[in-house]
């Protein structure tokens, strides 16, 4: 695997591996690496010949009082396990060289970045849209791919892909999850055992409201249920439990569409966020 840090140098190596008429996948990551972010480079290489893997804690997307400082950097794990993966090349470039003194640019997407995460962190998906958009540019990859765990990350990454004309093919990925249920998430590191033990009620409580949402109760009432049964195992705040229209995010009072149970809770100091599936029958 090729390691760039310089924009001059990832470009050059992405000339490289696409002159033979190769194409490419892009898998942008912060790092702390797990096997959810590897499915995604398994994805990208059965969609492409070669896949370019992004490591950059983007300071642009944490707010004031967020993790930025403490957000686990394991850069010589995470590159022992893309080696591993089939990842051709890395790029991880340094703060400067993504943000140079007098960066002034930003992307701003509207709509499906409102309610959710969009409340709870403002100012949050500006910053990952103007990160994502400068990815593109950098690498100009065929396909990216990006985790369904993250789902409101996604639907703001399709707008922003299709309303900027940027030619790339954007993937969804399944969650992956833990034996018990909890999405892999490098966050989980913050948890200690017992609020890790507790964690799992935030999986189990969307599947037991999906399922009573899909079962006929009203989502109004499933989801208070859904705020009890966090609280109840020991979660502080329930930031948001809503269902929204699985492809435009926009908020479902009836099942009658695919939709998307998501939520965002903090137990002790990590704020954990999860989403899955509701399907009419
Ligand atoms: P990060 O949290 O490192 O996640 C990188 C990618 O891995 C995202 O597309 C995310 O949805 C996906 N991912 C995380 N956990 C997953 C899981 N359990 N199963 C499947 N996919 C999972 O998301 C970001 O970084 C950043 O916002 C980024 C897009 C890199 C922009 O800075």
């Amino acid at each position: 695997m090729q390691l760039a840090r310089r924009l001059m140098a990832v470009r050059e190596a992405v000339r490289d591996l696409r002159a033979d008429g190769s194409t490419i996948a892009l898998v942008p990551t912060m790092g702390a690496l797990h096997y959810g972010h590897l499915s995604l480079v398994a994805r990208g290489r059965e969609v492409a010949d070669h896949v370019v893997a992004s490591i950059f804690v983007n300071p642009t997307q944490f707010g004031e009082g967020e993790d930025f400082d403490s957000y686990p950097r394991t850069e010589e794990a995470d590159r022992a396990k893309l080696e591993s993966a089939g990842c051709a090349l890395l790029w991880a470039p340094s703060r400067e060289e993504v943000y140079p003194a007098g960066h002034s640019t930003s992307i701003s997407v509207s709509g499906v970045t409102e309610g959710l995460c969009g409340d709870s962190r403002p100012g949050h998906f500006d910053g990952v849209a103007t990160v994502v958009a400068k990815l593109f540019n950098q690498i100009l990859p065929d396909y990216a791919l990006f985790g369904e765990k993250d789902y409101q990350q996604l639907a703001v990454i399709r707008r922003m892909a299709r309303d900027l004309d940027f030619q790339v093919e954007i993937i969804g990925v399944p969650t992956i999850r833990e034996a018990d249920g909890l999405a892999l998430s490098s966050r989980n590191a913050y948890l200690s055992d017992d609020e890790r033990k507790h964690a799992v009620a935030l999986p189990d409580a969307l599947g037991e409201t999906a399922a009573a949402i899909v079962g006929g109760e009203t989502v109004a009432d499933a989801i208070i249920a859904a705020k009890a049964k966090l609280f109840e195992a020991g979660f502080a705040t329930v930031d948001y439990i809503e269902l929204r229209d699985a492809e435009t995010l926009a908020p479902v009072e009836t099942l009658e569409r695919p939709a998307r149970l998501l939520a965002a809770a903090r137990i002790g100091k990590t704020r954990l966020i999860d989403n899955i599936a509701v399907e009419p029958r």
